[in-house]
């Protein structure tokens, strides 16, 4: 990850020492049993109700406005969640805001707010950019809220009643802006903008202050073997594959106890440490109970608990694939199925940033692009593996090419009057396109067909190993072969008063709209808006749209289509408008006159 410092170097001097206190409390063979069926049980075959999905984007931290990189996280779970229910499962899909904690105490104080005021004020903030851009979120979930802190309470009170937590004293680094604890080898040097020689996290570039306190600790390090073995029996617990791997590399690592609470007279907002007063709960472990809270913890929660999904940026993987599983052990509850990691966005090159001045306001660019393609960018460009750089100009050539022109133009081909009058599903005839070679149709219109006919599974593997931007290619190809099946044969050009020609012009277009069809369907978890206006147009009910119903092409088998010969739904304008890069425009008159032409 990039630093917004000018210099970072390994620091030798930072000192990271941790004084346990007498109490020691064994864990003991009966906790060691526990602990093993727990991860008996959280193998991804055992123990889970097969039609039920529980997926969870991270809380958002409510100390500024969300930018793209938040509506990234949310727009890959929504997609998730949707894909789900397209197959039928019964889908739960949680997200929230993350409002206790140094930082948010920071920022409530500074905007002169009460912190409960400036945290609704937040957290509305991102409920009004999900709902616009059409995150069907199930829950929506805040940390103030009551069932929350009960919640945390709990958890808090079943650590402790195993002896998991004990009271010690920390000394060493912490990161506000990261709420987070760092050993002396996550420490740098480095100087600020003003030239100040400051400390800061070799991890995030985020400053950090050295910290003596007391406060309670979470024995984090009994954990390391019962991790290892949950990740090595689980090969395909966190995806993609490169940050299992770095995972694994940091169990194999020294693995400290972990500070779990501050001091109340430092840290006011957030829950206290039940049965002390003075001490309030480290603001990593109140958020990552939130996906316990919505499951419904510590109520019945296993019908959500036992096939929970994480979404989480690459920044935040160790809470997740370390602190969380080590707790969730601890509590004796099953882990998370998976855990899918991200990459993040960036903007010249460089992590966003209101100090940079390049954070991209994804409200405003929802607009400009519309939510669809807003989403469409997003989960076409984003890359899990690596970082993405964002530009408006990517933005406005993608979505022009492969919205506008490419599958708004193959739709505009197919239902235009002037090739399909009656406006109806036309019919498809075997004799011009056999199931073998043959007819009018040729090699390459065989290939396109087995393409097509195979996008189903292809984009199943790549939506459930959160490789959107795979399955989008995919499609994309699928819409490119498909245009150019139209283009290679030309129906505009055939003699309609032939009655063969008029056959195979109509084969032509049933052909083009099964594809079209299949682009609809496939389509519904990125753009919904989009794919329910193609999907109406080719008069595909509502209840049509399910996976299981997307049997493509049946007549070329010799079975029957039940949209053949069916009037089409209404026109209601493009698909998907081209849109113009007005700035762009501005820097280049003649350029984009000449593109014009
Ligand atoms: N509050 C914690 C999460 C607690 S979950 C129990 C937090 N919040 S955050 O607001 O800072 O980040 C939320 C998500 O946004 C994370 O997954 C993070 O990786 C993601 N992103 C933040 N900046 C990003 C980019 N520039 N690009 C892509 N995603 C990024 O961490």
């Amino acid at each position: 990850m990039r630093t917004p410092f000018l210099l970072v170097t390994r620091s030798c001097k930072a000192i990271h020492r941790l004084q346990q206190s007498a109490f020691v409390s064994p864990v003991s063979a009966l906790y060691r049993h526990q602990t093993n069926s727990v991860l008996r049980n959280s193998s991804t075959v055992s123990c889970k109700d097969d039609r039920s999905y529980y997926i969870t984007t991270p809380i958002f931290y409510v100390n500024a406005s969300p930018h793209l990189g938040h509506l990234y996280s949310a727009v890959i779970a929504d997609c998730l969640h949707r894909y789900k229910l397209l197959q039928g499962f019964n889908s739960k899909f949680a997200t929230g805001t993350d409002e206790h904690g140094l930082k948010i105490q920071q920022a409530a104080a500074a905007a002169g707010k009460d912190p409960l005021t400036f945290c609704t004020d937040v957290s509305e903030r991102f409920k009004h950019l999900f709902n616009r851009c059409n995150i069907s979120y199930t829950d929506y979930i805040r940390t103030t809220e009551q069932r929350h802190h009960q919640a945390v309470k709990h958890f808090w009170s079943v650590l402790w009643n195993k002896g998991l937590i004990y009271k010690g004293s920390y000394e060493g680094w912490y990161s506000t802006q990261d709420e987070s604890f760092l050993t002396a080898l996550q420490v740098g040097d480095a100087v600020d903008s003003s030239g100040n020689e400051i400390k800061v996290s070799l991890e995030s570039g985020h400053k950090v202050e050295w910290m003596k306190e007391e406060n309670y600790m979470f024995r984090l390090s009994a954990f390391r073997s019962q991790l290892l073995d949950w990740l090595k029996g689980n090969p395909r617990a966190i995806q993609p594959e490169m940050f299992y791997q770095v995972v694994l590399k940091w169990l194999q690592e020294d693995l400290p106890d972990l500070s779990v609470s501050r001091q109340r007279s430092r840290l006011q907002w957030g829950i206290p440490v039940p049965g002390d007063a003075e001490q309030t709960i480290y603001v990593w472990l109140d958020a990552l109970v939130n996906y316990l809270t919505v499951a419904g913890y510590p109520d019945i929660h296993n019908q959500w608990w036992n096939v929970a999904h994480h979404i989480v940026g690459k920044d935040i993987l160790k809470f997740h694939a370390v602190y969380w599983p080590a707790f969730l052990l601890g509590a004796g509850l099953p882990l998370p199925q998976t855990i899918y990691v991200h990459s993040h966005w960036t903007v010249g090159g460089k992590k966003m940033s209101k100090s940079l001045g390049n954070v991209v306001d994804p409200l405003e660019r929802s607009k400009q692009f519309t939510t669809d393609g807003m989403r469409y960018f997003l989960l076409r460009q984003g890359v899990p593996d690596s970082d993405s750089d964002y530009t408006d100009d990517k933005a406005f050539k993608l979505l022009n090419a492969e919205l506008a022109d490419s599958l708004g133009g193959l739709l505009n081909r197919c239902t235009a009057p002037a090739l399909n009058p009656a406006q109806v599903y036309t019919a498809f005839c075997p004799q011009s396109f056999p199931s073998e070679q043959g007819g009018r149709a040729v090699g390459e219109d065989y290939h396109m067909l087995e393409a097509v006919k195979n996008l189903p599974a292809v984009v199943e593997q790549h939506y459930e190993s959160m490789h959107v931007y795979k399955a989008l290619e995919a499609i994309s190809a699928c819409v490119r072969q498909t245009n150019g099946f139209v283009q290679r044969h030309a129906p505009w050009k055939l003699e309609r008063i032939d009655i063969t020609d008029q056959r195979w012009l109509d084969t032509i277009i049933h052909v083009s709209l099964e594809c079209l069809r299949m682009y609809g369907t496939l389509l519904q978890p990125v753009v919904p808006e989009i794919s329910d206006k193609l999907l109406s147009r080719l008069g595909v009910q509502p209840d049509e749209r399910g996976l299981a119903d997307v049997n493509f092409l049946p007549k070329i088998r010799g079975m029957d289509c039940p949209f053949e010969g069916r009037v089409l739904g209404s026109d209601t304008g493009v698909l998907f408008t081209r849109l113009e890069n007005l700035d762009r425009d501005k820097q280049n008159p003649k350029k984009t006159k000449k593109a014009k032409k």
